[in-house]
């Protein structure tokens, strides 16, 4: 047991000398920059069966934190993905699922770090790796053991080699493995996770020291978050929970390696939960457990116009109205002129709807057509999610508001980048910020291959 998690047993301490590792800085800045002071929350959280339950063909607690998220905490935390998938397969993961964009993508088992949604790599990590590693004398002597099964050729990667094997192999494997790699000059760390995979990475890579090194160039720039919270379920999410000071979420899921891992390790760290809830949800479980922060998703929230704010929240308001879209068409509110009115008086009477073909309509006309929309998307597959929802201040009364709008029908996904006006002015925080203009664009590769239907 002990010795395939060989790598993860000692706590990370700060190894990394920061002159060593200053290529990609602007990449970072962007993504620093964007925040005004240190991040409220940085959440590292693995994909498959963390973030991402693939259980729920449903997704709906990867919705409920994507609302969460968007509404509290986009504008002034970082959303931080740390799987083992490749950079081909982890893109995979983001067509088929209703996945949020990351500020940091961590790839391949904390041995790929890219910054941003130009995915730019962070090459100064690259260089760290090579140390005491060669991927072609890890490939040589692995060829000889006839237990170990190639990965595909996705997954191979420059400081990551992956393979299945048996449960009840691997901690022979790992042993005799370490021994062998160790005396051909490598220093390797040796990880098993989901029951079935082995990968072989620098000692100095993983998930955990991808974080550490993240935390310091945060802490170089004076912007370290104020909290971290680790999320995971498998073997390579061990790593994550030994940086120090995070706090930490195994999720209720959570395999039977990590488990032991914590059992033996840090059964008495009371920052390390393990959630009752499975997946999405036992992460926003542990936003409350910990206090990080607001841990009511607006999708837990039946009747969204009872809540209460202290201020002006463009980001609620857009996460607010997409939700009762969403649930008008599923039926899910009720059909009363109501809502529609309610609507009409949070739109300004000149307000400017621009549709993402080029067409140009009143936002009063707009709430009005909604009333032939409403339950047409009954017992069907329709969902809505906001991604990047970053409000701007444009003047005293005034935010603009980018964001991606999604929408999923049966098979088709659709996405507009969407800018919207919202103005505060002659209105009361009870009231609600006054919507002036939405434009919208078709997100180049999400847009519809014919005519489709797109209300808003
Ligand atoms: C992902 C990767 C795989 C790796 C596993 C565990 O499934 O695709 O290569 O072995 O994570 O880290
Ligand atoms: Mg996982």
């Amino acid at each position: 047991m002990q010795s395939h998690l060989s790598g993860t047993l000692t706590p990370l301490s700060s190894p990394f000398q920061r002159n060593a590792i200053c290529q990609s800085e602007s990449s970072l800045r962007k993504t620093m920059d964007r925040l005004t002071e240190n991040a409220n929350l940085m959440i590292v959280s693995d994909l498959d069966h963390t973030m991402v339950d693939h259980h729920d063909p449903e997704n709906l607690s990867l919705l409920r934190f994507n609302a969460l998220w968007e509404a509290n905490y986009r504008s002034n935390s970082l959303l931080v993905f740390s799987t083992g998938r490749s950079p081909t397969l982890y893109k995979e993961l983001r067509k088929e699922k209703p996945m949020l964009t990351p500020d940091i993508t961590i790839m391949s088992v904390g041995t790929e770090i890219t910054y941003g949604n130009s995915m730019e790599p962070d090459n100064g990590w690259v260089e760290y790796l090579n140390q005491k590693w060669d991927r072609n004398i890890v490939f040589e002597e692995t060829s000889k053991i006839p237990e170990l099964t190639l990965q595909s050729e996705t997954e191979q990667r420059p400081h990551k080699a992956s393979f299945y094997v048996q449960k009840d192999k691997a901690d022979d494997i790992t042993r005799s493995l370490s021994t062998c790699l160790k005396e051909r000059g490598l220093d390797v760390k040796i990880i098993y996770s989901g029951g079935m995979d082995l990968d072989i990475l620098p000692q100095g890579a993983g998930k955990g020291q991808a974080l550490a090194y993240l935390h310091d160039k945060f802490k170089a720039e004076g912007k370290l978050p104020k909290n971290t919270l680790v999320c995971g379920d498998s073997g390579n999410d061990a790593d994550l929970f030994t940086v120090p000071d995070v706090h930490g979420v195994m999720v209720s899921n959570a395999q039977e390696e990590l488990l032991q891992w914590h059992a033996i390790y840090a059964k008495n760290n009371p920052k390390i939960i393990h959630a009752k809830e499975r997946c999405a949800a036992g992460i926003i479980q542990a936003i409350g457990h910990f206090n990080l922060g607001p841990s009511i998703s607006p999708r837990d929230v039946t009747d969204l116009s009872d809540t209460k704010l202290d201020n002006f929240d463009p980001a609620y308001e857009v996460v607010k109205f997409y939700l009762f879209y969403e649930r008008w068409r599923l039926a899910e509110v009720e059909n009363s002129e109501l809502y529609l009115a309610n609507l009409k008086a949070v739109c300004s009477k000149s307000g400017i709807f621009v549709h993402p073909s080029g067409i140009e309509k009143q936002l009063h006309d707009c709430v009005d057509s909604l009333r032939t929309s409403y339950g047409d998307k009954k017992g069907q597959p329709f969902r809505v999610w906001v991604d990047q929802v970053l409000p701007v201040q444009v003047g005293s009364d005034s935010w603009l508001v980018k964001f991606k709008k999604w929408e999923q029908s049966g098979g088709e996904r659709l996405c507009c980048l969407t800018t919207a006006l919202l103005s505060s002015k002659g209105v009361t925080v009870a009231d609600g910020l006054t919507w002036v203009l939405v434009h919208q664009t078709w997100l180049k590769e999400a847009g519809p291959s014919s005519d489709a239907e797109w209300l808003f």
